[in-house]
C-alpha cells in the first residue's frame, strides 16, 4: 500500500513584532482585555514590502532542508491562503518560481482558517493514488492586509506568517485519515464583503476588511471542533487518550482549551502559539506544528491530531503519526 507521511516542516514569521501595548496607543482596547478573551500578547506584522508568497518560500524552504530535499524533487506544489499575492497566478505558481523549478502541478486554495488541513487531505490523496512522490504543502497569510485597523473587534486578533510541510510516499502511514467539511450558510458570520467578480465599492471601504462576528463564530467553532474530533477518531477506532499530541488552529485560547477538554488533554500536550502568533488563519497549525517539531516535544513515531475552523464555515482534520 502506497501512504503518505511528513518528511519535513518549516515556517516564518515577519520580523516586526507588534505587542497588544502597542495596539493600546492606536485604538480602544486594552492588553488585558486581549490576553483574557483571546490569550493573544503579540502577532507578527509583514514588512511592506513582504507578499504572502516571500513568508511562503521561507517557509517551503525550510521544510525542503528538513526532509533533505532539492526543489527539484518536488511533483506539487499545494498553497492554502486567503491572502494571495495577486488575484493570479496563483502564489503557489509564483513560489514555484521563486524555488527554480519549472513544470510540476501548482495551485492554490482558499479555506480559509480550515486551508492547511484542506491542503493535507488533497496532497494526501494526490500521493495515494501515485500523482506523485514529494508535495509540497504551505499555508501562509498576510492578514494585516486584510485588517481594518480602526476595528478594534477584529484588529486585534490577527498576524501574519507562513508554515510547510513535505508530504512524502512511504509505505506506512503517515497520514492515518484527513476529513474535510464545509457549510455555506453562516457566509454572514465571517467575510470579507467585497471581492473581485462583485466589484469593489469605494464608498463601502470599509467592507474590503475581515468582519466578523466573534460571539456566533465562537460558539461554533467550539462545538464543530468537538464533532470532528469526535468523527476523526470513531473513523479510526482510536481513543482519544492514545493521543501524543493536539495541534489545533489558533484562533483563541478559550477555544483551544474547550477543544482540549473535550479530548481529555492535558494542556502540557496542546501545542499553543496563539499567544505568539495571534489567529494566522491558514497557516496556524503548520507554524505552531514546526515551532513544537524544532524545539523538541514532538518527536517521530507520536500520534498527532490537526484540527482546523474558518469562515465558509469550512472545519476539517488530520490524524497522522509523525
Ligand atoms: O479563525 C477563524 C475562526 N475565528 C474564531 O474562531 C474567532 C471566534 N471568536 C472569538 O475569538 C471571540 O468571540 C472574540 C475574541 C472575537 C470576542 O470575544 P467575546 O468574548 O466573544 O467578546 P464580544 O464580541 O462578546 O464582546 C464583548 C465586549 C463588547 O463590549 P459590550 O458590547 O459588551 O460593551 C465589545 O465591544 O468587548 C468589546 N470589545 C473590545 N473591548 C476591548 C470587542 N473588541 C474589543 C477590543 N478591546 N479589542
Amino acid at each position: 500500500m502506497t501512504y503518505s507521511r511528513i518528511a519535513g516542516t518549516g515556517s516564518y514569521l515577519p520580523e516586526k513584532v507588534v505587542t497588544n501595548s502597542d495596539l493600546e496607543k492606536v485604538m480602544d482596547t486594552s492588553d488585558e482585555w486581549i490576553q483574557e478573551r483571546t490569550g493573544i500578547k503579540r502577532r507578527h506584522i509583514a514588512a511592506d514590502d513582504q507578499a504572502t508568497s516571500d513568508l511562503a518560500l521561507a517557509a517551503a524552504n525550510e521544510a525542503l532542508d528538513m526532509a533533505g530535499l532539492a526543489a527539484e524533487d518536488i511533483d506539487l506544489i499545494i498553497i492554502a491562503t486567503t491572502t494571495p499575492d495577486k488575484v493570479f497566478p496563483g502564489t503557489a505558481c509564483i513560489v514555484q518560481r521563486r524555488l527554480g523549478i519549472r513544470g510540476c502541478g501548482a495551485f492554490d486554495i482558499q479555506a480559509a482558517c480550515s486551508g492547511f488541513v484542506y491542503g493535507l487531505d488533497l496532497a494526501d490523496r494526490h500521493i495515494r493514488t501515485g500523482g506523485g512522490k514529494n508535495v509540497l504543502v504551505i499555508g501562509a497569510e498576510t492578514l494585516s492586509r486584510l485588517t481594518n485597523w480602526e476595528d478594534r473587534t477584529t484588529a486585534v486578533l490577527f498576524g501574519d506568517g507562513a508554515g510547510a510541510v513535505v508530504l512524502q510516499e512511504t509505505d506506512e502511514p503517515g497520514i492515518i485519515s484527513t476529513h474535510i467539511h464545509a457549510d455555506g450558510q453562516y457566509e454572514d458570520l465571517l467575510q470579507v464583503p467585497q471581492g473581485v467578480s462583485q466589484g469593489y465599492d469605494i464608498t463601502r471601504a470599509g467592507e474590503a476588511f475581515i468582519q466578523m462576528n466573534g460571539n456566533a463564530v465562537f460558539r461554533r467553532a467550539v462545538a464543530t471542533l468537538d464533532s470532528i474530533a469526535r468523527e476523526t477518531l470513531d473513523k479510526n477506532n482510536i481513543d482519544k487518550h492514545d493521543l501524543d499530541w493536539f495541534v489545533p488552529h489558533q484562533a483563541n485560547m478559550r477555544i483551544i482549551t474547550a477543544a482540549a477538554k473535550k479530548l481529555d488533554m492535558p494542556m502540557e500536550r496542546v501545542i499553543v502559539t496563539v499567544d505568539e502568533h495571534a489567529n494566522t488563519s491558514a497557516a496556524s497549525i503548520p507554524l505552531a506544528f514546526d515551532v513544537a517539531v524544532r524545539d523538541g516535544r514532538i518527536k517521530r513515531g507520536e500520534l498527532l491530531l490537526f484540527e482546523a475552523f474558518g469562515a465558509g464555515f469550512t472545519w476539517g482534520s488530520t490524524l497522522l503519526r509523525f
